[in-house]
């Protein structure tokens, strides 16, 4: 095994390329171009429109309604469903904030549920046992590079008269059992945001099959106005229960957007093509293994793909060191969110939100300390490339004595 880069050794990783993202092109930079001279800027444009339709149709759902950001496209899955003071949400403990937050933004209390220790998403068994007479909603999570388990969670949450949200953020263009996700709950939730597969700088969507609701998030996020409906003109407002608030999206985002939707399935090809290949050659280098799709996955989409170290030789090595080790050899591997109610940004004080009684114990030691994510362009590499991330995970795991040794002449006593 050849020395790490680390203890002395060479790079194995160092020239690698990395498609830059978010992607540009031409053509967008036209339409953009053509948006700004035509002086619609605002809501209701045709880019946003068709966006939002073709959205919608690519995931299998009959009406999309654009929206400022992911964090209010879940504020209003939730508003429209008339959730709030009282009413508990359960959420994967592992997760970006923001989950959590848009219950809070309602007046709802989130309760953190456990996560499965192979896709890292919410753990239907921990669903279930986190249910409370209080439990209004669910939002599973499809992280990263997993989907979380759709039917186990309908089901449950079907039997408790608990809604089903998904949030889509990590998972534009994933397909479960053959449909698209965001279609399998009431709503489905995305984002838009630079580093997500779809990227507008900002931005995010509610796709959903339900008529009534899709006219309700409508409202919610454009203060009141009904689709349709001119700037200063309209004819019905919204129910007297809904607060209502601005959270529009421009047509920038939208002409962006429209663009990369045209791109996503040949994006998704390479993405699925790539990571395959990750799993073929890290599957039998012990003490790796990488985060296992959804269960049912037609379609895996990739915010990010994970790398669970949590096995020997490496399990008792801090990540921190792993990290440091991979990043010698050229390989940026970053830590997940780790678990909500720990972190930094989430200044929530503990009697607003909830940690399930059986806790978080998966998301706390899998999920926050074992876990490194490498982002999703990294999956639009060549082959070369692909074959040199492996090689530097292998190496890095293959000389794990090496690595624990220098850790303990670290730790040494002076
Ligand atoms: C899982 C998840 N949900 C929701 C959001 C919120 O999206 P946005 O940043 O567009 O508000 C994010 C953002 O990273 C996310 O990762």
């Amino acid at each position: 095994m050849e020395k790490l880069a680390l203890l002395g050794g060479e790079a194995i990783a160092s020239d690698i390329q990395i498609p830059a993202w978010p992607p540009t092109d031409e053509a967008t930079a036209q339409a953009l171009a053509e948006v700004y001279r035509s002086g619609n800027w605002s809501f209701g444009g045709p880019h946003e429109k068709q966006f939002a339709a073709d959205f919608a149709a690519a995931h299998d759902a009959q009406f999309g309604v654009l929206m400022a950001n992911g964090t209010v496209t879940l504020q209003c899955a939730l508003g429209v469903h008339g959730i709030g003071a009282g009413d508990e949400v359960i959420v994967p403990a592992l997760t970006w904030p923001a989950t959590a937050m848009a219950a809070l933004y309602v007046g709802a209390t989130p309760v953190f549920a456990d996560i499965e220790a192979t896709t890292l998403c919410l753990d239907a068994a921990a669903f279930e046992a986190a249910i409370t007479p209080r439990t209004r909603a669910v939002i599973p999570v499809h992280l990263y590079g997993g989907m979380a388990d759709l039917e186990a969670i309908q089901e449950i949450a079907d039997k408790h008269g608990i809604v089903v949200i998904e949030d889509c953020a990590h998972a534009q263009g994933g397909r479960w059992n053959g449909r698209g996700l965001g279609s399998h709950g009431a709503v489905g939730s995305f984002s838009f945001q630079q580093s997500k597969t779809l990227a507008s700088g900002e931005g995010g969507i509610c796709i959903t099959n339900d008529e009534n609701l899709a006219d309700r998030l409508y409202r919610m996020k454009h203060i009141g106005y009904g689709d349709g409906s001119k700037q200063g003109a309209y004819s019905s407002g919204p129910p007297a229960e809904l607060t209502v608030y601005n959270f529009r999206a421009t047509e920038f985002q939208a002409v962006i957007l429209q663009g990369q939707l045209a791109n996503l399935d040949a994006l998704l090809e390479k993405y699925n093509r790539n990571a395959a290949k990750l799993e073929e050659h890290l599957h039998d280098v012990a003490g790796v293994r990488t985060q296992g799709r959804g269960r049912l996955a037609t379609r895996q989409s990739y915010y990010a793909i994970g790398f669970l170290f949590d096995e020997a030789p490496l399990a008792d090595l801090p990540f921190s060191l792993i990290q440091q080790a991979l990043g010698a050899e050229g390989l940026t591997i970053n830590a997940t969110y780790g678990v909500v109610y720990k972190h930094l940004l989430f200044n929530v004080p503990p009697e607003k939100y909830r940690i399930a009684a059986a806790g978080c114990s998966i998301a706390e030691t899998i999920g926050a300390e074992r876990t490194g994510i490498l982002l999703h362009q990294i999956l639009g590499a060549d082959d070369a490339t692909i074959d040199l991330i492996a090689a530097a995970i292998a190496k890095v795991v293959g000389n794990a004595a090496a690595l624990r040794a220098h850790a303990d002449l670290q730790n040494a006593p002076e």
